[in-house]
């Protein structure tokens, strides 16, 4: 980190008296001072010649009329009076356009301040901060378009941003397909239509009502629909980075989406991912070529206005889950924040004892945890969700969460993170059993109690807990 000092000082005030006062200025603050400013006139006092020569940092003035401009906290009538500035040492670090780390601090006949330099060149603060806001302020938009075309120029601008996006082997390979037929809209309407019913078919009762308030798409409801696509094989044979790892391709125009998405919210276009497809239904009806496939399916429109949230949040259908959930420092399972203490298995049983409401959901799932067989068998009610926790990788079913736990504390954990996650997606209730009854499955068993506790919500074992032999660290 590079420093800042400013400093005003009455003509005479000594090395020793400067050196005292700086090394208390930067007590506690890391990083190097590469800049000291201070006000025309007093360059040339010995003390602070010697100050910047053992400081090793370059000396720079400032006019009292360019200091007087600065906005400072601590400004000085006094100082105004003598130095034609009300604030030297201040106004000094922020003239340079670093962050105020340390006010000014007094001595006898000195004063300094310290700043910090930007650590991102050529971005300041306020080019930073609205990267962040764009990324916080994206959202996911499905009503409220206005009936008003999208800008040639505009559209083309939005599109040079996703056109920028990084991707393996620089392979590139998306593609945009603007569709503003109304009656190829029409058509796709009806592919999402589809499978919304049958999603909705699929759900327990009083998850079914709660989605039948959401609405899923805006194809109609907005002049211009983008199919992105992915073309798998882009580039030949020898596609740098893509010979491990072919799903790269995927991410790489997933990330396009994502780069059109900011950019058109930087520009106040509204952007909905649609989903709700068989892909090659979407792309039989856009006589895509075979080869390509449909990776996401766009409306977009102008909006008067962006909702502070997630339309999933306000609706209670799911939450956000917190970072520090999905922050794992140096093990998975040690969670926690960059710079706070991983949380263990033992500070999740504390959690559960605090009890912090996170979902609030009112859905209720029944729970069984399973250890060997067949995982499918028990999923005859929609309402059921089967854990499995033998090494064997069972069938892919989304009513199967496979979790093969190592150790039983890692069940434990791993049982918090499943209670935690179908909170975060609106379930109140959990009615818990576990079949087989090895200590594992029991570990994980009560990890799932712990964590669906510590989120606030309703957890009833229904059948007789085995004993457990080892008990988790
Ligand atoms: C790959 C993908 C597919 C999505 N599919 C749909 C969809 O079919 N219908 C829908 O209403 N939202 C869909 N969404 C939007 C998500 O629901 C939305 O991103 C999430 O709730 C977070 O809200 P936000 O984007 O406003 O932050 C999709 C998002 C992504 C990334």
């Amino acid at each position: 980190m590079t420093l800042v000092l400013g400093i005003g000082l009455r003509a005479g005030t000594s090395y020793r008296e400067l050196r005292d006062l700086v090394e208390r200025a930067l007590t506690g603050v890391v990083g190097v001072v590469g800049t000291v400013v201070t006000v025309e006139g007093r360059e040339d006092e010995p003390g602070l010649q010697r100050l910047v020569a053992s400081l090793g940092a370059q000396l720079l003035v400032a006019s009292s009329v360019d200091l007087a401009r600065q906005e400072v906290p601590s400004p000085s009538e006094q100082v105004g009076v003598l130095a034609g500035t009300a604030s030297v040492a201040e106004a000094a670090v922020v003239l340079t356009g670093a962050e105020l780390v340390v006010p000014k601090l007094k001595s006898a006949g000195a004063t300094v301040a310290v700043g910090l330099l930007d650590a991102a060149p050529g971005y300041s603060r306020a080019d930073r901060s609205v990267v962040h806001r764009v990324i916080a302020e994206r959202r996911d938009v499905r009503r409220g378009f206005l009936d008003k075309p999208v800008d040639d120029e505009l559209l083309t601008r939005v599109l040079e941003a996703a056109h920028r996006a990084p991707s393996v082997g620089l392979s590139q390979p998306w593609d945009f397909l603007l569709i503003r037929d109304v009656a190829t809209r029409r058509k796709v309407h009806d592919l999402a239509a589809a499978q919304r019913d049958a999603f909705a078919a699929s759900l327990p009762a009083d998850r079914r009502a709660a989605f039948d308030g959401l609405k899923i798409e805006a194809i109609l409801d907005t002049p211009l629909n983008i199919a992105v696509t992915c073309d798998p094989a882009r580039g030949g044979r020898h596609v740098l980075g893509r010979h491990a790892d072919p799903r790269t391709v995927w991410f790489s125009a997933a990330i396009a989406v994502q780069n059109l998405w900011l950019a058109a919210r930087a520009e106040g276009l509204g952007v909905g991912w649609v989903s709700f497809f068989d892909p090659a239904e979407v792309g039989a009806v856009l006589g895509l070529p075979a080869h390509v496939e449909l990776l996401g399916y766009l409306c977009v429109g102008h909006v008067e206005e962006f909702a502070a949230a997630p339309e999933l949040m306000r609706s209670g259908w799911a939450a956000r889950r917190p970072l520090a959930w999905a922050v794992h420092q140096e093990q998975w399972g040690h969670r926690g924040l960059p710079g706070s203490e991983a949380s263990t298995t033992a500070a999740l049983q504390d959690a559960a004892a605090s009890s912090t409401r996170i979902g609030g959901g009112s859905q209720v799932v029944q729970v069984l945890v399973v250890d060997g067989g067949d995982a499918a068998e028990h999923l005859g009610a929609a309402d059921v969700l089967v854990v499995q926790v033998g090494a064997e990788k069972p069938a892919a079913d989304f009513g199967v969460l496979w979790r093969p736990a190592r150790t039983a504390d890692e069940a434990v954990e791993l049982g918090v993170e499943v209670a935690r996650d179908l909170v975060l997606q609106g379930v109140g209730e959990l009615l818990l059993s576990c079949v087989g009854g090895s200590d594992v499955a029991e570990r994980l068993t009560q990890g799932i109690r712990w964590g669906g506790l510590a989120c606030g919500a309703l957890v009833k074992r229904v059948d007789e807990p085995a004993a457990v032999t080892d008990s988790p660290a």
